[in-house]
């Protein structure tokens, strides 16, 4: 019985918050045997009191059934006093959670936010999608899959939601949620406990990106998700309209306020222009001009793409299939930038700045 050996043991054993093997989450630590036994700690978030001994039961339990009697001593320690990244103690297995939003509603978030996902994925990487619109949430109708229900596994007597895949993205919406089945996991009549609890009882995978598409303007969806993990970086979606303009720079100045301190990595102008077919290389700017780079000014932060209006992009919605995947060179071209220049955006942040927190509410 060596260390290699009863670390083996103890990655069958599911971390409580990501569903994934223990030693591969980097929970267990310190471990030490000394004859018949074996020491070490668990650093995780704080676990509610049953799934604690669920735990402790399952690794005492697997170090028995391969070595007979062993005196199994385990240390629990609570990350969040040990001055680990935010990131590390909600969502440890995803690298960037994004977070899409507007000053208006109607102004392409969600098409936005499904597309560049959408790009993300194409260009290699893993990529996850929550729908926090839950006033209006359209992301099921726009991947297809309106009556979509995802299943409920039981991990250590807690109900955990596994995500939906579609396109090769791992989906999770309130539109998901209407049967009895799931309404056990999402109790409470509070809105934001739905989305807290898409952050904290859903089993994502290992994920570079979760991308999430919030309802327009500034309330408490957005204030629950600040709250809840820690938001790596937001963009805002505008229309070239000067009071879309207006309503965004309100919406994206509840990101930098000082306690909340979420950074902007830019602005995605959305129907910027149209080019009819026949005419490609005309451009009609049916919604004014400039109102992109005006908000990234007054943000200071940079203009990450210019999104055209493509009937394409309009029929995507209503037929289920995200239009990156058309082969629209135009939407392909413009979505392809777009998540070019955010991870450019994204790679300079990590560079620059310390881990985004969870906010804190002070009481
Ligand atoms: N670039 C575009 N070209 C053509 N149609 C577009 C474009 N962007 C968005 N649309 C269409 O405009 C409508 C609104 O877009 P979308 O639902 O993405 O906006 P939203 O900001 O998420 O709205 P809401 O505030 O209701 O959540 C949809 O019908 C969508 O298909
Ligand atoms: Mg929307």
């Amino acid at each position: 019985m060596d260390t290699a050996q009863i670390l083996e043991k103890l990655q069958a054993v599911p971390d409580p918050k990501t569903g994934r093997g223990i030693v591969e989450m980097n929970r267990v630590r310190d471990l030490d045997v000394q004859g018949n036994r074996i020491n070490f700690s668990l650093h995780l978030p704080q676990l509610e009191g049953n799934e604690k001994g669920a735990l402790n039961m399952a690794c005492q339990q697997v170090l028995t059934e391969a070595f007979g009697v062993v005196d199994v001593n385990i240390h629990f320690v609570n990350v969040q006093h040990t001055g680990g990244s935010a990131l590390e103690q909600a969502l440890p297995q995803v690298k960037n959670i994004i977070a899409v939003g507007s000053g208006k509603g109607g102004v392409g978030k969600s098409t936005v936010a499904l597309n560049l996902a959408i790009a993300l994925q194409k260009s290699g990487a893993k990529v996850g999608l929550i729908d926090a619109d839950i006033y209006g949430p359209s992301i099921p109708t726009m991947i297809g899959m309106p009556t979509a229900k995802p299943k409920i596994e039981t991990l250590y007597g807690k109900h955990k939601i596994i995500p939906i895949e579609a396109f090769g993205l791992q989906v999770m919406s309130v539109g998901f949620i209407i049967e009895p089945e799931a309404a056990i996991v999402l109790r409470g009549p509070r809105l934001g406990g739905i989305v807290k609890q898409f952050l904290n009882d859903v089993l994502w995978g290992e994920l570079d990106y979760l991308i999430l598409d919030l309802p327009p303007g500034t309330g408490d969806i957005q204030l629950t998700i600040v709250q809840t993990v820690a938001v790596t970086g937001a963009i805002m979606v505008t229309t070239p309209q000067e009071v879309a303009v207006i309503d965004a720079v309100k919406a994206g100045n509840m990101f930098r306020l000082p306690n909340v301190n979420v950074p902007i990595l830019g602005v995605v102008e959305n129907m910027s222009w149209f080019t009819p077919a026949e005419l490609p290389n005309n451009k009609y700017y049916l919604f004014g001009k400039g109102g992109g780079k005006k908000l990234a000014k007054h943000m200071s932060t940079m203009l990450l793409g210019q999104i055209p209006i493509v009937e394409g992009i309009r029929s995507a919605g209503d037929t289920g299939k995200p239009a990156f995947l058309d082969n629209n060179e135009i939407i392909n071209q413009a979505f392809h930038n777009l998540s070019k220049n955010m991870t450019a955006q994204l790679a300079l942040r990590h560079e620059m700045m310390a881990p985004s927190r969870k906010v804190e509410i002070k009481s």
